[in-house]
């Protein structure tokens, strides 16, 4: 199992730049070794999660109790932080298409209450309903109380309620303890599993918030974690240039100090699109931010955008090469995909581009990907690499803990608070003040 690599030699900030934020950043990863001795009781909990044995054996328990119900089906209910990881695990381990592909157990996610989304979610599921086969619903919300999430999920309740004489054991809740859902789900005799209190929604995959679903769709929830685990110990190191995440963090904060305010994640994989959804959320929420930790309107934070390679160059590449020097990039390269693909050797295709023939397409992504770095550097746009060598669990689980420490050693340098979303929590309050308001009209 190989180590995902950080390169950065083309981030055009110099060495002693990055090496004298050193005493700052000491300070931070100091309060992160302290946070791992104090368990569940720090903000940073959520570095806690990949080494929590008691968790990973109650949601295998639980995982394998479900599975021995032979569901052909998932769905998780859940918005944001409470469904993006799981989604980003998913597609990048399995593959995007993955329901199409693989008809064991299908993965669907409900997340808004777009009335078309959730019409289509259960005509697919009614017929597999019909035929007597089950389907898990994976309520997750860590408040308990989001609008959207409730409201689906009463809906799917019924449905399975519907088809389903025994249907509570059909149902899983994941949530706070002592939410308004944690209690419901009690009530009715659903499953219950509990996320730490102090692990915030965006920092939660590694909790059963993620481990659940990933578990019941059979993926390895033991080299996830393996990953994330290795990964947590390298963004421990107290050298930046070893500590991946202090690095990438440094660099963005140094390009956000130029006037640098857009950081765009080029993901080189058509599976990890949903990754970069995961880490836009990441950094949005964690970076965006009206005041600092003083309490002094600050209005900080770095624009996240995610392309997709080679796809993405077809629409944003004459932008990123020929537009304003606003952006840094971070590109995701995978060293070995699922599959090797040939393109035919046919003498007949030879007129149409040349060069091709006999080629792995990895070959060809590894030029396309080359030829852009190039064409950035000869552009003096700054970016950075992260190798991946594979889209194994153990390698996602690397890049995902990478990114949510990169995020909390930023949010530290920018004077923020990574783990709060006051603005996030300020509309969902006027969204229920506006419904209540319906209700008695
Ligand atoms: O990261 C966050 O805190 C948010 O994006 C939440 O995850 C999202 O709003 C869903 O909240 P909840 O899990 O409480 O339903």
């Amino acid at each position: 199992m190989e180590a995902i690599q950080f390169l950065s030699e083309a981030s055009q900030i110099a060495q002693k730049e990055l090496v004298a934020l050193t005493p700052q950043l000491e300070e931070e990863i100091r309060r992160m070794h302290q946070a791992v001795l104090n368990g569940y009781d720090d903000v940073r909990a959520s570095i806690n999660l990949v080494s929590d044995t008691t968790m990973l054996t109650e949601v295998k328990k639980i995982v394998a109790e479900k599975r021995k119900l032979d569901p052909a089906c998932i769905i998780v209910v859940g918005i944001g932080g409470s469904n993006l990881g799981t989604i980003a695990v998913q597609e990048a381990v399995l593959g995007k298409l993955y329901n199409q592909r693989d008809t064991s157990i299908q993965m669907l996610y409900a997340d808004t209450v777009d009335a078309d989304l959730i019409h289509d979610i259960i005509t697919c599921v009614k017929p597999v309903l019909a035929r007597g086969k089950h389907i898990i619903l994976n309520g997750v919300s860590k408040s308990g109380g989001t609008t959207e999430t409730i409201a689906i999920f009463e809906v799917l309740v019924d449905l399975i309620k519907e088809y389903t004489p025994d249907y509570a054991q059909y149902i899983v809740v994941t949530t706070d303890k002592e939410s308004k859902f944690w209690h419901f789900a009690h009530e009715q005799g659903f499953t219950v599993l509990e996320i730490p209190k102090k692990v915030g929604g965006r920092f939660s995959v590694f909790s059963p918030v993620g481990l659940f679903p990933l578990g019941v769709c059979g993926i390895d929830i033991d080299l996830l974690l393996a990953g994330a685990r290795v990964m947590r110990d390298r963004c421990l190191l107290p050298s930046l240039i070893e500590n991946p995440a202090a690095h990438s963090a440094g660099l963005m904060y140094l390009h956000h100090k130029k006037g640098i305010t857009i950081h765009d994640l080029f993901l080189f994989s058509t599976d990890l699109e949903s990754l970069g959804k995961w880490y836009r959320q990441l950094m949005g929420e964690s970076i965006g931010k009206e005041f600092d930790k003083n309490q002094k309107q600050v209005f900080e934070g770095i624009t996240p955008t995610v392309s997709i390679g080679s796809t993405d160059l077809h629409s944003m590449a004459q932008l990123y090469l020929g537009g304003p020097y606003d952006k840094f990039t971070t590109f995701v390269r995978v060293k070995q995909n699922r599959n090797q693909m040939f393109i035919p050797d046919e003498p007949a295709y030879n007129t149409l581009v040349e060069g091709i023939q006999r080629t792995d397409m990895q070959v060809i992504m590894d030029a396309i990907l080359d030829g852009v770095q190039i064409a950035f550097t000869k552009g003096h746009r700054p970016f950075t690499e992260i190798v991946l060598p594979d889209k194994s669990a153990y390698s996602i689980g690397q890049l995902l803990q990478f990114k949510m420490m990169e995020m909390m050693y930023l949010g530290f340098l920018l004077g923020v608070n990574p783990f709060d979303q006051p603005n996030v929590e300020a509309y969902k309050v006027e969204t229920r003040a506006l419904l209540m308001h319906e209700a008695h009209m």
